[in-house]
């Protein structure tokens, strides 16, 4: 499994990169705005140089030419840049397009089993469910990553899913039991991932333990 970061925070993508579990960073404007990144391509670029992942970063444009312009552009300021396009009809067309060009795409704002399908068919390198913002109405996201494993893998489906929009670890651990191949983590999260009550009073355990034994 994949572990992306969902952020733009600098400092947080240094220190899941020094952790040695980074396989990439997604972002978006309210990341970017979140982490003072005023200056878009400034603050990618500087993402691309911390981690040789895929590093979305997303248009702002609703027209397809008006996409493929922008995600143009964008895609120039790294090698590792990957372009966060909205699915729509436009965004889908957009899609097709920049991924014919050699751009990869990631579909985002995937709140359905068709628009994976659809994301898949317009040749988006990647597509993101957003399952928190589901779970936040009422629903349950974690049923869209089964839906959508189940049928990518029933088509052979190229697109790599990735489970966004996670909201605590047990979103990871159950994405990872499904087989969900990347899950976007933000921060908070991501530090919580390695932590347990037992590792820590087990720790103390053979600390104090040892102490003894040296008396
Ligand atoms: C995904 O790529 C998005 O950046 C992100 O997961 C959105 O999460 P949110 O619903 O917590 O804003």
């Amino acid at each position: 499994m994949k572990i992306f970061i969902d952020t733009a925070d600098l400092n947080e993508i240094k220190w899941a990169n020094d952790l040695g579990i980074l396989d990439g960073v997604t972002t978006n404007p309210t990341l970017l705005y979140q982490a003072g990144g005023k200056d878009f391509e400034k603050h990618i670029k500087e993402i691309c140089k911390i981690c040789k992942g895929p590093v979305s970063a997303e248009v702002l444009s609703q027209n397809a030419d008006e996409i493929v312009k922008e995600a143009e552009k964008i895609s120039k300021w790294a090698k590792n840049v990957v372009i966060k396009v909205p699915i729509t009809e436009e965004g889908l067309k957009a899609i097709r397009i920049l991924e014919q060009k050699g751009i990869r795409t990631n579909a985002t704002l995937c709140f359905s089993a068709n628009q994976a399908i659809l994301a898949a068919k317009a040749g988006a390198s990647f597509v993101s469910p957003f399952i928190g913002r589901l779970d936040d109405r009422g629903e349950r996201g974690m049923d869209l990553i089964a839906e959508i494993v189940k049928i990518y893998k029933n088509y052979n489906f190229k697109t790599q899913l990735i489970v966004a929009s996670v909201r605590n670890v047990e979103h990871v651990r159950d994405a990872a039991k499904l087989g969900a191949p990347i899950a976007t983590v933000p921060p908070k999260v991501l530090h919580e991932l390695s932590k347990h009550d037992l590792t820590d009073i087990g720790i103390k355990r053979f600390m104090d333990d040892w102490e003894k034994l040296q008396k």
